[in-house]
């Protein structure tokens, strides 16, 4: 009761233009007003920062300034826009640090990397984000639209084919490619933290249940000599997995199984079973399934890892409701859940002493892990 009192309160307060001048007057709370000006200017004009660096992505212009910095009109001469577009875009990199100016001369014009771009550079899977989020951002054009319509009429549901397949075993495998080369490239970060969160040098057999080409196994490898290697996907998918573990010269230690997990039974064997960012791309029966598949498949102690981000990750809020509430909406199955609504999921399908091993970056991945009840 108090709470709604005081959140009537409170927004009374923020909607009042007096209220809202006299805390950017006073010196006191000038500071906050100011932050609060500009976050509510970010949620407002966040669209155009993603399309300045789809833009610099897309020219290739971090990469042109990564060794140094480089002219201004060199620069502009191949960007295959006026000399002004250039400039605006150039300066529009610079506001969200993607670039910095750096004159070459007193002359001369240069642009060198900015601290957000170098980040970006340091990291090929966020740049891959960065280009496959055209897809999204094209169905989010009409949101609304995208919200009233039957789900899974997207494009980002095409791009993901199993989300909405009836028989996702019969997906062609031309059609996972490019899915597959996607999270490859955005996999080597999410795996040191799963793999800095929960020490698997005590097990002697992982089976990774939606294991893509196989990243996150390979990563595991280095860090575990001893641990047989498992891994099931859709036929498509565990056939590029062959070939990479084959270029790794790691075909001895692993094994491959190709079906599909809303039909198939999960290959036993393993003394630890891991989803990573598999889970939140299904809806709750297919989740629950899965979640009974992992402990069949498992022996009494055995251990099971979820690792994926979750909803209401403190610090992360954003990135669980806002950010993959919409994706996974648009994709057309799935949703993002908190750590507390699969701890209970995991209870119900036979796991018990369920825990939360901290990761550095929860924004990209929360890890849970439990054990197969006796
Ligand atoms: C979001 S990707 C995650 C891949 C990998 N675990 C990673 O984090 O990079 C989900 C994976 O689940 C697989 N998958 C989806 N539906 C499946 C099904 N019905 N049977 C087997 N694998 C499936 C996809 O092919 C894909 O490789």
């Amino acid at each position: 009761m108090w709470r709604d009192s005081w959140r009537e309160w409170r927004n009374r307060l923020l909607m009042s233009p007096r209220f809202q001048r006299a805390a950017a007057a006073f010196w006191l709370s000038r500071p906050q007003a100011r932050r609060e000006a500009r976050e509510l200017f970010d949620l407002v004009a966040g669209f155009t920062y993603s399309q300045i660096t789809l833009s610099c992505v897309r020219l290739g212009l971090l990469e042109r300034v990564r060794a140094g910095r480089v002219s201004e009109a060199i620069l502009i001469e191949s960007l295959a826009m006026s000399v002004a577009a250039a400039r605006t875009l150039l300066r529009a990199a610079a506001a969200l640090e993607l670039l910095e100016p750096a004159n070459l001369d007193e002359d001369r014009a240069g642009w060198a990397l900015g601290r957000r771009g170098a980040a970006l550079l340091g990291n090929p899977g966020v740049l891959a984000m960065i280009e496959h989020h055209a897809v999204l951002y094209g169905d989010l054009v009409d949101p609304l639209a995208m919200l009233r319509a039957p789900r899974g009429a997207t494009a980002l549901a095409k791009y993901w084919p199993y989300a909405s397949a009836s028989t996702p075993g019969e997906v062609a495998a031309e059609k996972t490619h490019d899915y597959t080369r996607l999270m490859a490239a955005s996999q080597s970060l999410v795996a040191e933290e799963i793999l800095d969160a929960y020490d698997v040098r005590g097990h002697r057999a992982i089976l990774d249940v939606g294991g893509g080409d196989g990243s996150f196994l390979r990563a595991l490898a280095q860090r575990s000599a001893n641990i047989h290697l498992m891994l099931f996907d859709l036929p498509g998918v565990a056939a590029v997995a062959r070939e990479r573990f084959a270029a790794a010269q790691l075909l001895d230690r692993v094994q491959i199984f190709g079906g599909d997990f809303s039909r198939d039974t999960l290959p036993v064997g393993a003394d630890l079973v891991s989803f990573v960012r598999v889970l939140h791309d299904h809806d709750d029966p297919l989740v629950e399934r899965l979640l009974r598949a992992a402990a069949a498949a498992l022996p009494p102690g055995g251990r099971i890892l979820v690792a994926e981000p979750m909803a209401g990750t403190g610090g992360a809020e954003r990135m669980g409701d806002a950010y993959f509430g919409l994706y996974l909406w648009a994709m057309g199955s799935g949703r993002p859940r908190s750590a507390q609504e699969l701890t209970v999921m995991l209870e119900n399908a036979g796991f018990c002493r369920i825990r939360r091993c901290p990761t550095r970056i929860p924004l990209q991945t929360s890890v849970l892990v439990g054990e197969r009840a006796g």
